[in-house]
């Protein structure tokens, strides 16, 4: 068998986020918001979305076309500063730079699928949606390692108060208005809990980042 594989994607998602900051980690369920996935053209695909309508949520088997590289070892963004195992996180820079997320399913039409919230910037290719089976996809139960404890962490109220200098003010309309990009939420949401840069110099043979 060869060593590599060859995927086609069978469609490229519409998020309206041009940026990799703007996207969620995770995707949270309850935020008003509506994806299109739209199938491409001239493979039946029509055919291949019947008796999806049925389930409240889909798997979104996805590609970070938006990364080169990977590393063994990352800085998760929430949590305490500590390396990970790239095989113990959900960090978009690993060997096959395959990303899934489940999603709410609003709706289907056509090659169309409307989707709620997700965690993929604009113009993601797709390579598969599944339905999601609560039966077979869902374990509360399960240890969640180092990420429970992380999580812990995130839903202390923040600690710090998050306040604008002029410039930033400016600049961040700039991107507002020039570049449609809203920095502004996500900027607070993160600095009110850990405004401490990350230490990527920790060790400067395995290059490590914040995902
Ligand atoms: C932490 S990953 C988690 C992904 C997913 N739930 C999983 O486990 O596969 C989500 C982040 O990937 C980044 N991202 C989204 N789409 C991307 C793309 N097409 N290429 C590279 N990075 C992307 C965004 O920064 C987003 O916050």
């Amino acid at each position: 068998m060869s060593d590599s594989l060859t995927l086609k994607p069978i469609g490229f998602i519409r998020t309206g986020k041009r940026v990799k900051f703007q996207a969620r980690h995770q995707p949270v369920d309850g935020e008003e918001e509506c994806n299109v996935l739209e199938l491409l053209p001239g493979a039946n695909y029509e055919q291949a979305l019947q008796d999806l309508a049925g389930f409240d949520r889909v798997w979104l088997l996805w590609w970070f076309h938006r990364n080169e590289t990977w590393r063994p070892q990352v800085l998760p963004p929430r949590g305490p500063a500590r390396r990970r195992g790239v095989f113990a996180t959900r960090s978009p820079h690993r060997p096959n730079p395959l990303g899934m997320t489940p999603v709410r399913l609003l709706g289907v039409e056509g090659r169309a699928l409307y989707l709620g919230a997700c965690d993929l910037v604009d113009g993601t290719p797709v390579f598969d949606v599944k339905p999601y089976v609560p039966a077979y996809d869902a374990f509360p139960e399960a240890r969640a390692g180092w990420i429970a404890e992380a999580d812990a962490w995130a839903d202390e109220p923040p600690k710090y108060a998050v306040a604008f200098s002029a410039l930033a003010e400016e600049q961040a309309a700039w991107l507002r208005t020039e570049q449609g990009v809203e920095f502004t939420p996500r900027l607070v949401e993160l600095l009110s809990r850990d405004p401490v840069t990350a230490p990527h110099t920790a060790h400067p043979q395995t290059p490590v980042g914040r995902f």
